[in-house]
């Protein structure tokens, strides 16, 4: 058995996983870091070429609801623990189509945790089986109040449903066969290498490309924003220091309206193109609302800072400002991305390409 530590981290590829891989693969040079991801719509290795040679790191296509394979992967590279962000993340796409849901995010991290729980008994690794999942599990708020780890489970959406379902067999597993599990629930990420499916990157695309900014219902819901780098760090903290059995709620204290924030964007997009201030703002398109459109989530995350001492460091402005000069830069990625099956996803939800 090799001494060095070893973590498997589930969707890689994905927008969090790659910023979770990269962080882990530059600051543990001692450690072996493998990205297991099926590569599905959302997963795309050019998010890793600056990391894909480095000596630490492997990857292994693979889907988690393969058992056998999750276990073969976990012995071939004498893996310690899991970091488990693969899934179907979309709210959309999940109304469109919940089944796929069910069994990526509900058999997938049930079959992970099986995998692994078999994979202990016969090696006797004692590693940590963390699950990374969503404020979205405790469903909405009103104008007022935060989620606190005790807030209860209502989830709202086919996503968010298979996301609380998955945790409470994350927590089943710590009661049942006592592996030590440790989940976090965190609200709206953005950032470099974000699917053009979520809002964010979304909008910048199509303030780019000039077309319709489709703003569901009166743009009233709010949401609360996180750097995704910010995230990749309280996930690695969480991963070394968090307790087994518990639950950690990361937030980005950055809570924004989704109209002022399209706003924002579009004058952000003016000045960095050179566009007329106001330019982009007029191509802001109210459309039907999304169905059971969940109004405000904030989060408290004075658990993670008072236990271990996280805090967003980014400010959203520099944050969103940096986010878009990420995708002004990297046009060949958003091009590749968009292609094919992006086109009919974009005409079946919103109407037109
Ligand atoms: P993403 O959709 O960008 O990436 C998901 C990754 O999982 C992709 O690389 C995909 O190929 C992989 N994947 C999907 N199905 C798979 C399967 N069956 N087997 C193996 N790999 C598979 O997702 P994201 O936005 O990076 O989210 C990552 C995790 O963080 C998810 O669990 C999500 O619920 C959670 N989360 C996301 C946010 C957010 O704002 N994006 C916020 C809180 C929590
Ligand atoms: O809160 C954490 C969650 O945040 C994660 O668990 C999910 O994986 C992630 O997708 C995200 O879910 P949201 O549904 O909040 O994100 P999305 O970017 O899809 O939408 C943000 C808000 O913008 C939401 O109120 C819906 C609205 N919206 C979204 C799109 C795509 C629009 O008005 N128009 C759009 O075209």
């Amino acid at each position: 058995m090799s001494s060095t530590h070893a973590i498997l981290v589930t969707g890689g590829a994905g927008f969090i996983g790659s910023h979770v891989v990269r962080r882990l693969v530059r600051r543990y040079p001692t450690y072996k870091i493998v990205n297991y991801d099926a590569l599905t719509y959302a997963g795309n290795l050019d998010n890793l070429t600056d990391i894909s040679s480095a000596s630490n790191y492997a990857f292994e296509k693979g889907d988690i609801n393969d058992m056998d394979h999750v276990v073969r992967t976990l012995h071939k590279h004498n893996i310690n623990g899991i970091i488990h962000l693969a899934a179907e993340s979309h709210v959309d796409r999940s109304i469109e189509d919940p089944l796929s849901f069910v069994r990526t995010n509900v058999l997938g991290t049930t079959s992970m945790l099986e995998a692994f729980r078999r994979y202990r008994k016969d090696t006797g690794i004692e590693g940590k089986f963390y699950h990374v999942s969503t404020d979205e599990v405790y469903g909405e708020l009103g104008d007022t109040g935060y989620f606190t780890e005790k807030t209860p489970y209502s989830p709202r959406s086919p996503y968010s449903a298979s996301k609380a379902s998955s945790d409470h067999f994350v927590r089943a597993y710590h009661a049942t066969y006592g592996l030590p599990v440790v989940i976090s629930n965190c609200s709206n990420n953005y950032g470099p290498n974000q699917f053009p499916e979520k809002l964010i990157p979304l909008m910048i695309h199509n303030i780019r490309k000039g077309i319709p900014l489709p703003v569901y219902g009166e743009g009233a819901n709010i949401r609360d924003w996180l750097y995704v780098e910010d995230h990749a760090e309280a996930i690695d903290l969480i991963y070394h220091e968090g307790r087994p059995g518990e639950t950690y709620n990361i937030g980005g204290d950055s809570e924004w309206k989704n109209i002022d924030l399209v706003r924002t964007l579009c004058k952000l997009m003016d000045e960095k193109t050179g566009r007329l201030l106001g330019s982009s703002e007029e191509l802001i398109h109210f459309v039907k609302d999304r169905a059971g459109h969940d109004h405000r989530y904030a989060i408290d995350f004075s658990k993670l800072k008072n236990e271990l001492g996280w805090t967003p460091a980014a400010d959203f402005i520099e944050g969103l400002s940096k986010t878009i000069d990420w995708y002004l830069a990297n046009d060949a990625w958003v091009e590749r991305v968009t292609d094919g099956s992006y086109k009919e996803y974009y005409e079946r939800q919103y109407g037109e390409k």
